[in-house]
């Protein structure tokens, strides 16, 4: 039976650094979550993030689109009252490019503007995407050894795989990385390569017991509903006799993408009070 690297040893790790960061804070602006008529994925996602806020004494605010994103990101990035903002993918009218855009760098919570994104290219980040970031801090946390190992990620969006990628292969942490996605042939050939495994595919119990290497380790961020159930993308059952250490759906990688989200906070903050 495989260890099991569960998030909330990682998460209260990043909350506690954080509590020290907000007191000492001379200021107490607040985190917006900036939205168009969100799904109801969104808005329970937004409702969890508005909880966590209160019990961190962070002010979150829901901000809905108007007809102008250009004056609604304007006026957000020069408040000095917001500290950050994250822009709640997807819009259903209003354009969200425009307003990644237009939002500055250090109000980006969740690293998705191109300069944050071109600085996790150059490994050298800011913000970078929360969940890329969560998948390097379980490996951090549990001195789990990257360099030299043989990284193969499934799945190759913007928010997850790629940046994870960049971060994984930056100078110093030293990964060799593929990325794998749909039209990759022969994908268990990979996997069953892999001394760590990402799965960020969204798709339940995608990874199977065969597609896993005896002794290695499985980091599942997928988050599926199924029967009701919430469940990551590894058949975990299966996996957890073959893997040496896999991370847990729910209570692994998604608490941690929470508490780095709120890193990010306290890290826009600190700039917001450095430019006063
Ligand atoms: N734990 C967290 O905090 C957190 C945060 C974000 C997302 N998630 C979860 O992570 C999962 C992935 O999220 P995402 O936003 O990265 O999803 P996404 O944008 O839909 O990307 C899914 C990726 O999986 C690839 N893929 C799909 N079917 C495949 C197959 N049969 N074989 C190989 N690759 C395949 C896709 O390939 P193509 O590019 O070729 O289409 C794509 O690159 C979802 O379950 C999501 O809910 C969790």
């Amino acid at each position: 039976m495989a260890n099991i690297l569960g998030g909330k040893d990682v998460s209260s790790k990043i909350y506690e650094d954080l509590k020290h960061t907000l007191s000492r804070a001379t200021v107490h602006p607040k985190m917006v979550l900036y939205c168009d008529q969100p799904d109801a994925a969104t808005r329970s996602y937004m409702k969890s993030i508005v909880t966590q806020g209160e019990k961190l004494g962070i002010k979150v605010e829901i901000f809905q689109a108007t007809e102008s994103v250009e004056n609604d990101i304007t006026s957000l990035n020069e408040s000095g009252d917001v500290a950050g903002v994250m822009i709640m993918h997807p819009f259903k009218d209003a354009d969200e490019m425009t307003a990644l855009r237009l939002l500055k760098q250090e109000k980006d919570l969740e690293g998705r503007t191109a300069k944050n994104l071109g600085a996790v290219v150059e490994g050298d980040w800011l913000f970078a995407p929360p969940t890329a970031e969560a998948v390097m801090e379980v490996l951090d946390y549990y001195n789990i050894e990257v360099s030299g190992k043989d990284v193969v990620i499934v799945g190759r969006s913007t928010t997850v795989g790629k940046p994870l990628a960049m971060m994984l292969l930056k100078k110093g942490i030293d990964a060799t990385v593929t990325v794998c996605h749909s039209r990759t042939t022969r994908l268990e050939e990979k996997t069953t390569a892999a001394e760590i495994l990402v799965c960020a595919v969204g798709s339940a119990g995608f990874v199977k017991r065969d597609m896993v290497k005896k002794g290695s380790t499985v980091i599942d961020v997928g988050i599926n509903f199924e029967h009701g159930k919430l469940v990551g993308d590894v058949a975990f059952d299966e996996v957890k006799d073959v893997a040496k250490e896999i991370t847990p759906v729910p209570g692994g990688i998604g608490s941690i993408t929470t508490a780095v989200l709120f890193r990010h906070y306290g890290t826009s903050l600190r700039l917001l009070e450095e430019r006063r």
